[in-house]
């Protein structure tokens, strides 16, 4: 599936370059064109992918809208969209116009490669629309700064998180968080998704600022409120006024907790860690308050597939020590693949650039839709399908075709502690219980849904 760069001075098919603008070439010159789809094209993306992707909600998911957009079919309109075009530019990067300018989409597994390899401070994360709407809940986040405090945040934020480590080095601090939260979920034979959320919100606020915050509701209820804030971002001039005095007060909150925190905690860790003023170390808390609470969603849908695959399910518990962490964790892994967090990689060139040999100017923002690629058969096989042991095989981690945590340089810093925090809920409702059913019911001999609304999951467990 790999496609030749394209000539110097070529035109691929399907080419239908403007004969102006920064990227043209001069009659006789060999620098090759971009290719920029049609008007209708970009109309079709914008109609099919990029308005129902901010109609669902970033960074705060609206489960009416997901609903809606998942009934009427709106993922399989967006993978059509995107296949036309993969069709059509034969596999090549391809400008689409918008309303924050263009956007280079690339949709073929060599330009997805060289996207995860570029350095950031070339192909930047801090993209103008994403920045407006996370700014509104961590406007000193590292997703949002870029240059030299933007590498100060990151590596801060990589200490914190002990990105470059095989385990947590709290770790066993968390998973009794874990563990302790947990006993509450299985005290019924049915488990709704509310109830799971505010047992990840408890143990996200445990994690975060340790047990004097476990109770503390109202920082959350600012944070929830601040992320339906930021999903009006791309369209407000900056945050409300009312959006303003929540973030105080949340932030706020934070520094007050932040000297009694133990060491183990993840404040405690960033209090502990020598950084500039700048780098505001308390408050780069929001995105991890952001990142846990999406653990919820996670194990939801992780133990909704494991009820639909019942033989995945029982193989958990095939080792002596049950249920089987690894290979919870594959299951983890392969929930991401179908359901991600982030379904849209999307970055800012920040310098002129040449991209397979042909020019893009500093301001294109590229975008790779991984949630499409790694769920297409023809990239990785079966991939609409439940399928855990594809997690298993040596190197899957670092495979560029799926990337649930993304990949290089942008990689996400709380890889290993997401992934640990999700299979440890999923551990500890599986020690004792099945997962019998649920709802939405799936079919695992049919392609699986595009979309799973976490709030409408509700799941069967049974003793065992
Ligand atoms: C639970 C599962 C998680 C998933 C699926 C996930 C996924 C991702 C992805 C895909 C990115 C890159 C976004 C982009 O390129 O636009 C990212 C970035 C990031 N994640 Fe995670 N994440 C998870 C958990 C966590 C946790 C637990 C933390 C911290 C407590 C965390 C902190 C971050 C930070 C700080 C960034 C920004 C990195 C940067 O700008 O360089 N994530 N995450």
């Amino acid at each position: 599936m790999t496609r030749p760069a394209p000539q110097a001075g070529s035109r691929e098919p399907g080419d239908t370059t403007d004969s102006a603008g920064p990227a043209d070439a001069q009659p006789g010159s060999t620098v090759a064109r971009p290719l920029r789809a049609r008007p209708g094209e970009s109309l079709r993306f914008a109609v099919t992918h990029s308005v129902p992707a901010f109609a669902r909600g970033i960074p705060a998911v609206r489960p009416g809208a997901v609903t809606v957009l998942g009934a009427a079919g709106q993922p399989r309109w967006s993978a059509a969209t995107l296949r036309a075009l993969r069709d059509r530019y034969d596999g090549a990067p391809v400008l689409l116009g918008g309303a924050s300018g263009d956007t280079l989409v690339l949709l073929d597994p060599a330009d997805v490669q060289e996207f995860f390899a570029r350095p950031v401070r070339e192909l930047a994360l801090d993209a103008v629309d994403k920045t407006k709407m996370l700014s509104v809940l961590e406007p000193t986040g590292v997703v949002c700064s870029h240059g030299n405090l933007r590498e100060e945040r990151r590596a801060l934020n990589d200490q914190v998180l002990a990105h470059h480590d095989e385990a947590h080095p709290s770790c066993g601090t968390y998973r009794t968080v874990i563990a302790e939260e947990c006993t509450r979920l299985t005290t019924g034979p049915t488990l709704t998704y509310a109830r799971l959320q505010r047992t990840v919100e408890r143990i996200s606020r445990r994690i975060v600022l340790g047990d004097q915050a476990a109770g503390d509701e109202e920082l959350h209820r600012w944070l929830l409120a601040l992320r339906k804030e930021g999903n009006w971002g791309v369209v407000r001039r900056g945050p409300t006024p009312a959006g303003r005095r929540r973030y105080e007060a949340a932030t706020n909150r934070l520094h007050v907790y932040a000297p009694h925190a133990p060491a183990s905690t993840l404040i405690g860790r960033a209090r502990d860690t020598a950084c500039g003023e700048d780098v505001d170390a308390v408050g780069q808390a929001h995105h991890w308050f952001l990142a846990l609470d999406s653990v919820a969603a996670i194990v939801a849908r992780t133990l909704l597939l494991l009820a639909a695959h019942p033989a995945e399910q029982a193989a958990l518990h095939d080792v002596p020590d049950a249920p089987d962490t690894t290979r919870l964790q594959a299951c983890v892994q392969e929930t991401l693949r179908l359901y991600p967090v982030v379904p849209d990689l999307l970055r800012i060139l920040r310098a002129d650039t040449t991209w397979r040999g042909v020019p893009y100017p500093a301001g294109t923002h590229v975008l790779v839709p991984i949630g499409f690629l790694q769920r297409d058969s023809d990239l990785v096989p079966g991939g609409s399908l439940f399928a855990p042991g594809r997690w298993q095989a040596e190197g899957a981690d670092r495979d560029t075709r799926m990337a649930p945590f993304s990949h290089g340089e942008g990689r996400c810093p709380g890889d290993r502690l997401g992934l640990m925090a999700a299979a440890e809920v999923c551990a500890q409702l599986l020690r004792d219980h099945r997962v019998t059913g649920g709802r939405p019911r799936l079919d695992p001999c049919r392609p699986l849904p595009g979309v799973l609304n976490a709030p409408g999951i509700q799941l069967t467990l049974a003793h065992s």
